[in-house]
């Protein structure tokens, strides 16, 4: 495994240690804890106190729909307001919308000061904290205006997880699900085992997490700005966020992303490009995971119009990153984007 620059620790208690890992990876600046209005109130204040006196708490509202320029502004200027300076460090403190607009904010702040990450869903923790992806979405679609600002380090403290709504746990098992389809089936088949049996006592899902963490820093550490290999992250994305903006964000991420694995692959077993049996795989386990495996009540036209304005678009062409099989994706000669013909994409949309 190619791990990242920066480190990612995993432990129980970590919220805890937020200032003495600051301490220990030399950041004695003054402390920015961006959180939102559910998980600041949960744990900002035990972060705070880790981090000793030089921390402040600046909240936004919970939910995609404040993932916006507006809360962009509205951060920074409070940040401002409250004489922060080029000696601010942000700690992003919550799911990965507030790991977004905190990491935009601290990527444009004083022309950039660093993040740390402390992801608090299952989501944010084994994919959208590692990476260096940051952004907000406008009216035409999602993460549009962005920058890529890599944290400092990443803090998981999955007990933190006992507080997440259900509704939410499973949307990170979708993230799980695609990272042991593009990279590992024993990882994919150990996911699917977990999740058969997760309900009964005595299981702890941190196995999962440090697995899921290793693909996707692998996948990143090998290719950081997306030209290449990191596109097979998008796995599911490329319907995923169409159909996300399409029901106006009533589906989550992760939902949709289920959603978005089922119609890709069989997108990519329509074109003969997955071997047979992986949209059944792909489909199982979404459903083991209590997932959505099928279209919401929206046009397909609707979600074809949103791909195109998507960035993943090319001069209106949609390409997809579509699996070979579960543990392995298709399309390395081709820089593993795959051009889909609009007519099938519709057709697999439509059933
Ligand atoms: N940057 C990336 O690489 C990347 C990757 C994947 C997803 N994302 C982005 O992440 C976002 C989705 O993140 P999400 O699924 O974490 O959603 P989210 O940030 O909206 O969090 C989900 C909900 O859980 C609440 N919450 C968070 N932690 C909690 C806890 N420990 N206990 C109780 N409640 C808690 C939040 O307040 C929120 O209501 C999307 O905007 C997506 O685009 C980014
Ligand atoms: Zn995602």
């Amino acid at each position: 495994v190619v791990r990242p620059a920066y480190p990612v620790i995993i432990r129980k208690q970590a919220l805890d240690e937020v200032g003495g890992t600051l301490d220990a990876i030399g950041m004695s600046h003054r402390v920015a804890i961006i959180t939102d209005d559910l998980v600041g109130p949960l744990y900002a204040a035990r972060v705070a106190e880790s981090v000793g006196g030089r921390a402040a708490i600046f909240s936004m509202p919970v939910g995609e729909q404040h993932k916006t320029r507006q809360t962009w502004a509205r951060l920074t200027d409070e940040m401002l307001e409250a004489d922060f300076g080029r000696d601010t460090i942000v700690v992003a403190l919550g799911g990965g919308v507030v790991g977004d607009v905190a990491g935009f904010v601290a990527s444009t702040f004083m022309r950039g000061v660093p993040v740390v990450q402390v992801p608090t869903t299952l989501l944010a923790m084994v994919d959208a904290s590692v990476g260096g992806k940051t952004g907000v979405d406008t009216p035409r679609g999602k993460n549009l205006v962005g920058a890529f600002h890599n944290p400092a380090a990443v803090i998981i403290d999955p007990l933190v997880l006992e507080t997440l709504a259900e509704r939410h746990t499973r949307a990170g098992f979708a993230e799980i699900i695609k990272h042991g389809v593009i990279a590992d089936e024993a990882y994919f088949e150990s996911a699917a085992s977990f999740l058969r049996d997760r309900h009964s006592a005595g299981r702890s899902g941190e196995e999962l997490i440090r697995g899921s963490v290793d693909i996707k820093s692998d996948v990143v550490a090998r290719d950081e700005r997306e030209s290449g290999l990191r596109k097979i992250l998008n796995f599911g994305h490329t319907i995923g966020h169409a159909v996300e903006a399409a029901c106006d964000y009533a589906l989550l991420h992760g939902e949709c992303v289920a959603i978005g694995m089922v119609v890709e692959a069989r997108i990519a077993e329509r074109i003969g490009v997955a071997a047979k049996g992986t949209v059944a795989a792909v489909q199982d386990a979404c459903s083991i995971a209590d997932l959505p495996t099928s279209l919401p009540d929206v046009g397909p036209a609707d979600i074809v119009r949103f791909m195109k304005g998507d960035k993943k678009a090319r001069e209106g062409r949609v390409e997809f990153a579509l699996p070979a099989k579960v543990g392995q994706m298709a399309g390395s000669d081709r820089g593993w984007g795959i051009p889909v013909p609009a007519d099938v994409v519709l057709e697999l949309l439509s059933q």
